[in-house]
């Protein structure tokens, strides 16, 4: 049997960028080669796209000075031109690779927001994961809880600001606080990993947090603070195929889930199907299918939740379409624990890919 070519993308040019260079080596591991030609690409910060050689090249971050050059056509006969870069800075593709499937392994903008899945849908090559609407719907944090809503499921309230509203401070600031009480939390409407999200517990961290996020994204969300649990779900599949995994919980090491204590702080904790009031987890694997599926996803997704401490209500927070595959990421870590090795988690990923209707 000839090996499908796999083209599995790295990088991008997102603020998750370093994410996406770790969790692309659990899944490089993970893929059977007895199966699949791997072809790496690595997408650096500035947007070049580089064919890679090996791991070691993503491990050590040799890559990125690379002259060796590959890009997904767009032109329907499905191919990935791979060729050199010239010393006048010009390239010269001179190799084309029909290629079977593509795994994107990239989070945040550029990768996990529809933007590359319409490059995929323009070469007719199947990939992992969701597809244009599911990833743009649930990259817009504004969006999803528009299509949220309409489950009944409950999410925190929001006041929506737009950046040019900033130059108005004080009406917004007099929006958010006739609306929400004191801590809010501001976000960017489209971002990830906690860049550009924080915390106000008054007028003078409101502010600086909404200027904040606006470097981020021209919509911005103030939401109301959730006192309780951060628990996530994974979910696998499609439509009614949607399979919940069982919960994960974060124990942040800092006052939130912020970039540093979900990268750096090695006190941050995640704990697998921990004790939880009766019905909760059941609750929480129901509403994530539902949202999952509401928002059109395929494939994967990882749902996160607050269970609210005083109420002990399941609050939605936010879906992601391509969840963190490094080592102590919850999506693997969820599934192992429901019996998926790693390697059976990537292969039906890929066949669910290859088998999209
Ligand atoms: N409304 C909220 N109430 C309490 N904590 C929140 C709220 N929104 C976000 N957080 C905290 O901030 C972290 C990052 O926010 P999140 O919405 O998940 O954005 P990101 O897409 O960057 O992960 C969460 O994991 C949580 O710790
Ligand atoms: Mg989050």
């Amino acid at each position: 049997m000839s090996k499908k070519n796999l083209a599995v993308i790295f990088g991008g040019r997102s603020s998750e960028h370093e994410v996406s260079c770790i969790s692309v080596q659990t899944i490089i591991k993970a893929v059977n080669l007895d199966k699949y030609q791997l072809h790496l690409v690595g997408i650096t910060e500035e947007g070049k796209w580089i064919k890679v050689k090996d791991i070691a090249d993503i491990q050590d971050g040799s890559w990125k000075q690379s002259k060796d050059v590959a890009i997904i056509s767009p032109d329907t006969k499905g191919e990935l031109l791979v060729g050199k870069e010239n010393s006048d800075g010009t390239y010269c593709y001179d190799e084309n690779i029909k290629i079977d499937v593509i795994f994107p392994v990239l989070h945040g903008m550029f990768g996990e927001d529809g933007t590359i899945q319409g490059l995929f849908e323009m070469a007719g090559i199947p990939y992992v994961g969701c597809g244009v609407f599911a990833s743009a719907a649930s990259m817009d944090k504004f969006y999803t809880k528009l299509v949220v809503d309409t489950l009944g499921i409950r999410q925190a309230i929001y006041v929506g600001v737009i950046a040019s509203e900033l130059k108005n401070m004080d009406s917004v600031v007099a929006r958010v606080e006739s609306t929400l009480s004191y801590p809010v939390f501001i976000k960017p409407s489209k971002a990830g990993s906690s860049k550009g999200v924080s915390k106000a517990d008054n007028r003078e961290m409101l502010i600086a947090g909404l200027l904040e996020a606006a470097k981020h994204d021209y919509k911005i969300l103030v939401e109301e603070t959730i006192v309780g649990r951060e628990l996530e779900c994974a979910v696998i599949g499609y439509d009614k195929t949607t399979k919940a995994s069982g919960i994960g919980e974060i124990l942040a090491a800092a006052e939130f889930y912020d970039f540093d204590a979900k990268y750096n702080n090695a006190e941050s904790k995640t704990v697998i199907d921990p004790e939880l009031p009766e019905g909760k987890a059941e609750e929480i694997r129901e509403c994530a299918v539902k949202i999952f599926n509401a928002l059109d996803g395929f494939g994967l997704s990882r749902v996160d939740f607050f269970l609210e401490k005083d109420t002990g209500s399941v609050v939605f927070n936010e879906i992601n379409t391509l969840p963190g595959f490094t080592s102590i990421s919850m999506y693997p870590m969820l599934w192992k624990a429901k019996g998926y090795t790693i390697e059976s988690l990537v292969e039906e990923l890929i066949e669910m890919a290859v088998e999209r209707p």
